[in-house]
């Protein structure tokens, strides 16, 4: 057992480790934007820079649609009404977890579970017998957007593992199960990557909102380009105009990594790629405080050992850390029921501040660098900072994790210094699949004719 100095010096260490100082975010800063730069022109990056072929919505869009929100954890259907005047009415919404066996299984299995989802939601709500049902697709993964309602997954991210797709045109693929599901007068409007979804939904709401944030399972922004910019594609001669851009952040490389975060991505399925990804959002860092807990368990830091049959059992996850980093009883109740249940029984409350740390720094370093990266895209796109900026942030992470929303509220205002509170963040629940409804009604703009691939560039 470690008297009290070592333990202190272990978490200073850690803290160090973590700690992301002003210095390091104004290089991250600068390195975003050189990674956005060639990202755009179709040059080596990590950021991918994917263009959405879609311009961001005016607010004064109408009709009835269905929207298909396939993201990382659940597969949301719903059914709206876009009003016009920024106004949507959710009809009717349901919910499905997506299971392993599909996150891992064949793309039949996959596309096959979306159709028959949809279909059971069209027969519940009694939608059968309607004309034309237009459907907004929502798909959380990288692709190649081909055109407004078409496009190619690059690689899986958030543990996806289905063979088969990667190169393959997701709508075409989803129309496929529709087809041999029998749903009738179904019309897929559009495709949309989650974070575009997010944009369209919070400019449709609101004119200042200029970029959009996903902060759940994974991590993603999207923002609004000059097309006059994007030179990976040839948009066509004098388009001009501003298009909805996904940057994939969740990839960006330029980090200080600890020797923990090297070794959460050896055993994830996609190891090297999604570093940001992987130091941020809902699926990692649960797996990040577990792999910093063991290693400190290893070398006797805390008081006690675990059982380490108990530990393997635990279904640790983002929730757990939440309740660790929102324990503020005397006896730190709460975190000693989550130490517990990683396998460590009899814990005295300097254990529990030492695991309370742990959870802290992890979410403390992930809300500052996505404040870094905010920040980043805002000054990229408003270099002088000459108007304000709203954000609209979907996801759980961002939503529920007790105190994220107010930590990355104010990493934020930090970096901003003198132009703190020119940026709004708002939380935009549900954006991601509503906004591709939007998408699909806005049309016009930036249409798919006018689309030409520059291969050479890409
Ligand atoms: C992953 C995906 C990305 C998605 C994000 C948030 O990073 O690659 O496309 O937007 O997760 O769901």
């Amino acid at each position: 057992m470690k008297s009290n100095i070592q333990m202190k010096n272990s978490y200073q260490k850690l803290e160090d480790n973590f700690g992301i100082s002003r210095a390091v975010q104004l290089k991250m800063i600068n390195d975003l934007h050189t990674e956005m730069s060639s990202g755009l022109i179709g040059q080596k990056s990590s950021l991918r820079m994917m263009p959405s072929f879609a311009e961001p919505p005016k607010g004064n869009e109408t009709g009835k649609y269905l929207s298909l929100d396939f993201g990382g954890t659940n597969l949301r259907i719903a059914a709206t009404d876009l009003m016009g005047n920024g106004n949507v009415v959710e009809i009717c919404a349901e919910k499905k977890v997506i299971d392993k066996n599909v996150q891992a299984g064949s793309k039949e299995n996959l596309f096959d579970f979306i159709a028959e989802s949809l279909s059971d939601f069209i027969v519940k709500n009694d939608m059968n017998n309607s004309d034309d049902k237009l459907l907004g697709f929502t798909f959380s993964f990288p692709f190649e957007q081909l055109g407004l309602t078409s496009g190619k997954l690059l690689s899986w991210t958030k543990g996806f593992s289905v063979g088969g797709v990667v190169g393959e045109d997701v709508v075409k693929l989803l129309n496929e199960s529709i087809a041999k599901k029998g749903i009738k007068n179904i019309k897929i409007v559009s495709l949309v990557n989650d974070t575009v979804g997010a944009l369209a939904y919070g400019r449709y709401k609101n004119s200042g909102c200029d970029m959009s944030v996903i902060l759940g399972t994974g991590t993603n922004a999207a923002y609004i380009e000059d097309v006059s910019k994007i030179k990976k594609y040839a948009l066509g001669e004098n388009l001009v105009g501003k298009m909805m851009v996904n940057t994939e952040w969740g990839n960006f490389s330029k980090l200080p990594r600890t020797a923990y975060d090297k070794k959460l991505d050896e055993a994830t399925e996609n190891s090297g790629l999604n570093m940001m990804e992987k130091m941020v959002s809902a699926k990692y860092v649960a797996e990040l405080v577990k792999i910093i807990f063991s290693d400190f368990v290893d070398r006797n830091i805390f008081s006690v050992k675990i059982d380490k049959q108990e530990q393997a059992a635990s279904l640790f996850a983002a929730e757990n850390i939440s309740e660790v980093v929102g324990d503020n009883s005397p006896e730190l109740k709460f975190v000693e029921k989550e130490l517990k249940s990683l396998g460590m029984n009899g814990t005295n409350l300097k254990d529990r501040i030492l695991f309370k740390k742990i959870c802290d720094d992890v979410m403390e370093r992930s809300s500052q660098i996505i404040a870094t990266m905010i920040v980043g895209v805002v000054l990229w796109m408003d270099p002088k900072f000459d108007k304000s900026h709203v954000v609209a942030i979907d996801g759980t992470l961002y939503e529920k994790a007790s105190g994220y929303k107010k930590s990355l509220m104010k990493n934020v205002d930090n970096l901003l210094g003198n132009n703190a509170g020119k940026i709004a963040l708002i939380l935009s629940k549900d954006g991601s699949g509503m906004g591709a409804a939007i998408t699909g009604a806005t049309r016009g703009g930036v249409s798919d004719a006018k689309i030409s691939r520059k291969l050479s560039a890409i």
